[in-house]
């Protein structure tokens, strides 16, 4: 099982990047079989979206990223909220996978979001609107309750998931959604 992992932050110490490497843990715990492939994609390189770029040829990093996605059976997707909706380079990139329109690599592949954020709501605004960008790629997203982590400078230690209470939700939502991956849903209809 192809796992791909994307940051919705670029920055060094990400609250986020550190939420999907607790994550992969438990993945990895969980799929024991199918055994899981962990793939961290880098959206840090993907240029501004221009659609005179869009052709046949893609920007390396672009190329890279629809070369990942389309081997993939799952997405995972952490983001932070910035100003009550996703960080541009996260829009970026999924602009810049989306098409053909409906038909993309995003289209039909289950896939699992989370947020976390310094603020006591945990980036769950920048979810919503994550949710509403992803259906309109035709992107299964597991249906749960937000998986928000709030207050994170409060549950993370140099990188690593050390709040106890969120890291067994965490590992809990890994497994429903692998179990959810595993159901055998027919996603293209
Ligand atoms: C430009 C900017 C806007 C932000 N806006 C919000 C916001 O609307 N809601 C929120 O919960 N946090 C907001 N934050 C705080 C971020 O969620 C917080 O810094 C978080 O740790 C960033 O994620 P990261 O640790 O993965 O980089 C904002 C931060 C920045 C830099």
């Amino acid at each position: 099982m192809k796992v791909v992992a994307v940051s919705g932050s670029l920055r060094q110490d990400s609250f986020n990047s550190a939420l999907l490497s607790a994550a992969r843990e438990y993945f990895f715990a969980a799929g024991e079989s199918p055994e899981v492939e962990w793939i961290e994609a880098d959206i840090a390189a993907i240029p501004l979206y221009n659609q005179d770029l869009d052709g046949d040829t893609k920007p390396d990093a672009v190329a890279l990223l629809l070369d990942q996605i389309a081997g993939a059976d799952a997405l995972v997707i952490a983001t932070p909220e910035y100003n009550y909706g996703i960080p541009g380079p996260l829009k970026n990139a999924i602009d810049w996978v989306s098409r053909p329109a409906y038909r993309s690599v995003l289209a039909h592949i289950p896939t699992l979001i989370m947020s976390a954020s310094m603020s006591p709501i945990g980036g769950v605004r920048a979810q919503g609107q994550l949710k509403q960008v992803l259906a309109g790629t035709l992107t299964p997203v597991f249906p749960c309750p937000e998986f928000a982590v709030a207050s994170a400078h409060e549950c993370f230690s140099d990188g690593q998931l050390t709040d106890a209470a969120t890291a067994q939700k965490l590992e809990r939502l890994v497994v429903d959604f692998m179990a959810w991956v595993n159901a055998e849903i027919d996603f293209e209809h």
